[in-house]
C-alpha cells in the first residue's frame, strides 16, 4: 500500500465513524507563541480540549504535517543514526472533543490496524500509564491481547507525569496518559519491548500514540482537570507505512525510494562520484529537503535566530552531507521537484511554491558554498590532532565566521566519535552577544542578511517617493515574510526619499502609509552600502514584501539637520582659518538637535577664537550663498580644492558639496543656500583625548532656544539680586565682596567664641594623680579654633591631658593634646584613635598634640565620657 492510500485509508475509516476530515494546518502555528513548529496533529484544536473553543463537530481526523526540530518534541540529532525518525513527517490522528473515551479510541485503533491494514495481531504490542487500569482492562480484556504484551509503563522520565506513557504537548497545555502501540518487526532487527534495556533499537516500533486528553498544565506546573475528558491519536504515516510495505526503516519506504534517488542524482549531478545508495547522509538529505520546504511553504526564511534559524540548521546539516558525499555547488534545492512529484497532490500548498521555496534554498546554499571548505578545513584541522573534544572557541569561531550551526560541527565531530565542549561555546556567544549589544542599534541592522535589490535614495532632492516597494522585512533580525501591528520591524525599501546614517549625519524618521497600513519609521539605516533599512513600529495593519507605501521623511526634523550639518561645513572651515590648517575632522555627529564636531588641535579654544569661528560662520550665514552638490570623477574632486579626509576611502565618483566659501566631499543632506541655516552658536568646547577638541553648536530655532535659555537665567538672576541685567556683573563682584568680608567676621568671632568656652573648661577638668583631665565638646569650632583652643587650655593646666570635640552636622572634629611632662604616660595620638574609632573615624599625630575625624556625631557624648577611665588606667 503506498504512503498516499494509507493516508486516505485512514481518513475514510475515521470519516466512516463519524469523524470530519480537516485539514492539515501550517507548521508554522498561527498564534500560539509557546510552539516553535506545529509537532502534533493536536496542536490545532488546542483551544477545542481546553474549552476555549468550539467546533461545529465532536470528532475530527487528520493528516498533519509537523516538524519535529526544536522544542519539547526535537528529533533533529536522531536522524541519519535510526530507521524512524524524523525532522519532517506526517501524523495521522483522529480526536475526540468530550466525545468518545478510551473505550472507543482503543476499540477503532484494533479494527483499523487489524481489519482494514490486515496487521496479525500476535505483531502487536501495547503499553498503558502505571496508574491506567482502565485502558490496561480494555486491551487485555475487550479486545483480548494477551497481558504478556501489554506493558506498564510509569514515571521513567524523571519526575512526576514525566512518563513515555504521559503526553504533553509542551511544558504548558493539554496533556493525559497514553497507550501506545508497537509494531514487532521481527527478530532479525536489533532490540527490544518497550520498556526494557534495549528499547531504542529498531526492532519494535511505536507506531500510534492514544492520548487520553485530561489535564492541562499550567506554567506554575498544577495540572488542572480539562472541562471533558478527550481523546487525541497520533500515527506517524512513515512508520505505518514501512510497516505495510513490508520494510524495515522508514526510509525504503515509497516516498523515500523517489527522494533518495533524487538526492543521490543530484549531488553526483553537483561533482559527486558514485554516491552509495545506502549511504545515511542520502537519508538525511532526503528527510531535511521536506522539513526544509514545508517551512519555507508557510513563510519562514533561513535567519539567524527563532524559526529561521532551525531552518538554517536543517538546511546546512543536509548540505554538509552532500558536501561530504562530493558535492561542490549547490545542489539541495534540486530536490524540490521530485518532493513535489511525491507529496504536490495531497498538500497542493507545495506545489504552489514550488518555485519560491527553490529559489529561497538556493540562496541558502549558495551563502553556504562560499565558506564551507573553508569552515571543514579549520574543523579537520581541529580533529587531525585525535582530540576527543573540539574546544568550544573552535566551535565558535565554526558558526560566526564560517556559518556552521553548532550542532552541524558536532553532527561532524558524532562521526568521529569526538564530541563539542558545549559549555565553552555558550561563553564564547555570550561574549558576542554583549559586544553586540554594546555596540548598539547600528550592529543589529549591519548584522542583517540581504540579497536582493539595491535601495535607490532620492533624498537629495525629494522628502517623499509616492510608490516605495518592500523588499525585504525583518522582525528580531529575523527575515520574515510579513510583520504586523505592533511589531518593530526593519524594512527594506526599493526606492526611498530616507536618508539612512552615515558621514556622522543621523538616519530619518518619519511615516511608510498606504490605504490600509501604516508604519513610524524612527530611524533609518544602512544594511548594506546601498541598502536602507527603515526602522520602525508598524501602528496599523501589516507589511508584506510586496506592498507599495507612500514613503514621507518627517520634513521638520530633516531641516533641523541639514542645518546642523550644513553649519559643520561652514564650521571646519573657520575652525581652520581662525586656529590653522593643522585642524583636521576626527569625527562628528549630526543629529536634529546639535552639531558635534571633534578635530586636531593641541590646546583649548579660546573664548575669543569661539566668537571668530561664531562671528565667521554667521557672516557665512548673512552673505546667503547658495549650496550645491556636484558628482565628480575624484581627479577632479582634489583638483577643485574640495575638504579631503585623510586616510577615507573614496570611490571613483565622488559628491563634492559646496555651501558658501566652503567645499567638502559629503554625501549628506544640505541647505538649499546658507541663509537657511538662520543662527549659528557653539554652545560648549571640551577635550576628548590628547590633541583632540570637540566643539558643539546648535543652529536655526535651536540656536533661538538656547539663547532665550540664557536670557532667562539672566533676567532671573538680575531679579534676584534686584539688579538690571546690564548691571550684574558690578552687582555680582559687590555681593562677592561682602560676602568675603562677612566670612572674615564670622571667623573672628568664632576665635573669640571659643576661647570664651575654653575659660569655662578649665573648671571641669578632673583632677588624676596630679594630672587635670578634659574631655568636653567644643561649640561652633573648626579644625583652626580646636588647635588654639587646645593650645591655651594646656598653657593654663599646665599638666594636662585634653580631648576636644567640635560638631558639624554629623561630621565630627578631634583634638588630643598632653602637655609634655605626661607624654610618657599618654600618647595623643593613641587617645585622640581610641576617641576616634567610637565615632566612626581615625586619626593620628604626635604624642603632645593629635588630630582626628568622624561622622558618628551622636556618638560624641558617649565617646568623651569614656575618656576620663581610659586617662585614669594609663596615670595611676
Ligand atoms: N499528540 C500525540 C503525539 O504526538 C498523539 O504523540
Amino acid at each position: 500500500m503506498k504512503a498516499s492510500e494509507i493516508r486516505n485509508t485512514f481518513l475514510k475509516f475515521f470519516e466512516s465513524k463519524g469523524h470530519q476530515i480537516v485539514a492539515s494546518s501550517p507548521v508554522v502555528p498561527g498564534d500560539d507563541p509557546t510552539l516553535l513548529f506545529t509537532n502534533a496533529g493536536m496542536n490545532q484544536f488546542k483551544d477545542v480540549f481546553l474549552g476555549f473553543d468550539k467546533r461545529p463537530y465532536t470528532r475530527a481526523t487528520t493528516a498533519q504535517k509537523c516538524i519535529r526540530a526544536g522544542g519539547k518534541h526535537n528529533d533533529l540529532d536522531n536522524v541519519g543514526y535510526t530507521a524512524r525518525h524524523h525532522t519532517f513527517f506526517e501524523m495521522l490522528g483522529n480526536f475526540s472533543f468530550g466525545d468518545y473515551f478510551k473505550h472507543d479510541a482503543i476499540s477503532y485503533a484494533w479494527e483499523l490496524l487489524t481489519g482494514h491494514f490486515k496487521l496479525p495481531a500476535d505483531k502487536l504490542w501495547v503499553t498503558v500509564y502505571s496508574e491506567d487500569d482502565e485502558a490496561y482492562d480494555i486491551w487485555n480484556k475487550v479486545v483480548g491481547v494477551p497481558a504478556e504484551r501489554i506493558i506498564r509503563i510509569g514515571d521513567n522520565k524523571g519526575g512526576r507525569y514525566m512518563s513515555d506513557n504521559f503526553w504533553m504537548m509542551g511544558d504548558t497545555g493539554p496533556c493525559g496518559p497514553c497507550t501506545e502501540i508497537f509494531y514487532d518487526h521481527g527478530e532479525g532487527i536489533p532490540g527490544g519491548p518497550p520498556g526494557s534495556p534495549d528499547e531504542d533499537g529498531d526492532r519494535y516500533i511505536e507506531i500510534w500514540n492514544n492520548v487520553f486528553m485530561q489535564f492541562n498544565r499550567t506554567e506554575d506546573g498544577v495540572m488542572h482537570k480539562l472541562p471533558k475528558p478527550s481523546v487525541d491519536t497520533g500515527m506517524g504515516l512513515e512508520r505505518i507505512a514501512a510497516v505495510l510495505q513490508h520494510v524495515h526503516s522508514n526510509y525504503e519506504i515509497d516516498t523515500f525510494v523517489g527522494l533518495i534517488g533524487a538526492s543521490k542524482a543530484a549531488v553526483e549531478a553537483a561533482g559527486g562520484a558514485d554516491v552509495d545508495a545506502d549511504s545515511p547522509s542520502l537519508k538525511v538529505i532526503a528527510d531535511h529537503i521536506r522539513a526544509c520546504s514545508f517551512t519555507i511553504v508557510d513563510g519562514v526564511i533561513p535567519g539567524n535566530e527563532g524559526r529561521g534559524y532551525v531552518l538554517r540548521r536543517i538546511a546546512r546539516r543536509a548540505i554538509r552531507h552532500g558536501y561530504k558525499l562530493g558535492a561542490r555547488k549547490p545542489f539541495f534545492h534540486a530536490i524540490v521537484a521530485e518532493l513535489v512529484t511525491q507529496m504536490g497532490e495531497a498538500y497542493p500548498e507545495l506545489r504552489a511554491a514550488q518555485a519560491r521555496v527553490t529559489e529561497v534554498l538556493k540562496a541558502e546554499e549558495e551563502r553556504f558554498f562560499q565558506t564551507i571548505e573553508r569552515g571543514m578545513e579549520i574543523l579537520e584541522g581541529a580533529l587531525s590532532s585525535g582530540t576527543k573534544q573540539i574546544d568550544g572557541e573552535t566551535a565558535f569561531k565554526l558558526h560566526d565566521t564560517y556559518g556552521f550551526p553548532v550542532d552541524l560541527t558536532a553532527d561532524v565531530c558524532r562521526e568521529r566519535g569526538v564530541t563539542v565542549d558545549s559549555a565553552g561555546f555558550e561563553a564564547a556567544m555570550n561574549r558576542q552577544r554583549e559586544q553586540a549589544r554594546a555596540a548598539g542599534k547600528f550592529k543589529m541592522a549591519a548584522g542583517l542578511e540581504y540579497s536582493g535589490v539595491a535601495t535607490a535614495f532620492h533624498g537629495y532632492e525629494h522628502l517623499t517617493c509616492d510608490t516605495s516597494t518592500v523588499v525585504a522585512v525583518y522582525v528580531d533580525g529575523t527575515q520574515v515574510e510579513a510583520a504586523n501591528a505592533g511589531d518593530d520591524a526593519v524594512i527594506v525599501l526599493d526606492h526611498t526619499p530616507f536618508y539612512a546614517e552615515s558621514g556622522g549625519q543621523v538616519g530619518d524618521a518619519g511615516e511608510l502609509r498606504n490605504p490600509t497600513s501604516r508604519v513610524l519609521v524612527e530611524d533609518t539605516m544602512k544594511i548594506q552600502a546601498d541598502v536602507f533599512g527603515h526602522h520602525g513600529r508598524i501602528v496599523e495593519g501589516s507589511v508584506k514584501v510586496g506592498d507599495v507605501f507612500a514613503a514621507r521623511v518627517n520634513a521638520e526634523r530633516r531641516a533641523k539637520i541639514v542645518r546642523n550639518h550644513s553649519a559643520t561645513h561652514l564650521m571646519h572651515k573657520a575652525l581652520r582659518e581662525v586656529l590653522g590648517a593643522h585642524v583636521q575632522q576626527k569625527g562628528s555627529l549630526v543629529t536634529p538637535e546639535r552639531t558635534r564636531f571633534d578635530f586636531a588641535h593641541g590646546a583649548p579654544v579660546t573664548d575669543a577664537q569661539i566668537r571668530k569661528v561664531e562671528a565667521l560662520v554667521n557672516a557665512e550665514i548673512l552673505a546667503n550663498a547658495g549650496a550645491v552638490a556636484q558628482v565628480m570623477a575624484l581627479d577632479d574632486a582634489q583638483k577643485s580644492g574640495a575638504m579631503m579626509l585623510f586616510g577615507e576611502k573614496y570611490g571613483e565618483t565622488v559628491r563634492v558639496q559646496t555651501i558658501g566659501s566652503s567645499k567638502e566631499l559629503c554625501g549628506g543632506t544640505h541647505v538649499k543656500a546658507t541663509g537657511d541655516i538662520g543662527l549659528f552658536k557653539i554652545v560648549a568646547e571640551s577635550g576628548v583625548a590628547a590633541g583632540i577638541r570637540r566643539v558643539e553648536a546648535v543652529t536655526g530655532d535651536n540656536a533661538l532656544a538656547y539663547l532665550q535659555g540664557l536670557e532667562t537665567t539672566v533676567t532671573h538672576v538680575a531679579g534676584t539680586l534686584k539688579a538690571a541685567p546690564s548691571e550684574l556683573e558690578t552687582r555680582v563682584s559687590a555681593v562677592l565682596e561682602q560676602v568675603r568680608a562677612l566670612e572674615k567676621e564670622v571667623a573672628a568671632l568664632k576665635g573669640k567664641l571659643a576661647s570664651a568656652q575654653g575659660d569655662e573648661l578649665l573648671s571641669q577638668a578632673v583632677d588624676v594623680n596630679g594630672v587635670k583631665v578634659l574631655a568636653a565638646k567644643l561649640e561652633g569650632a573648626d579644625a583652626k579654633t580646636l588647635r588654639e583652643t587646645m593650645d591655651k587650655l594646656k598653657d593654663k593646666l599646665k599638666t594636662a591631658v585634653i580631648v576636644l570635640a567640635a560638631v558639624d552636622g554629623a561630621k565630627v572634629q578631634l583634638a588630643a593634646g598632653v602637655t609634655a611632662d605626661t607624654t610618657a604616660k599618654v600618647k595623643a595620638g593613641e587617645l585622640v584613635n581610641f576617641v576616634a574609632q567610637q565615632v566612626g573615624g581615625k586619626g593620628g599625630g604626635k604624642p603632645d598634640m593629635a588630630m582626628a575625624g568622624g561622622t558618628n556625631a551622636a556618638a560624641v557624648p558617649t565617646a568623651l565620657g569614656s575618656v576620663l577611665a581610659w586617662v585614669g588606667d594609663r596615670l595611676s
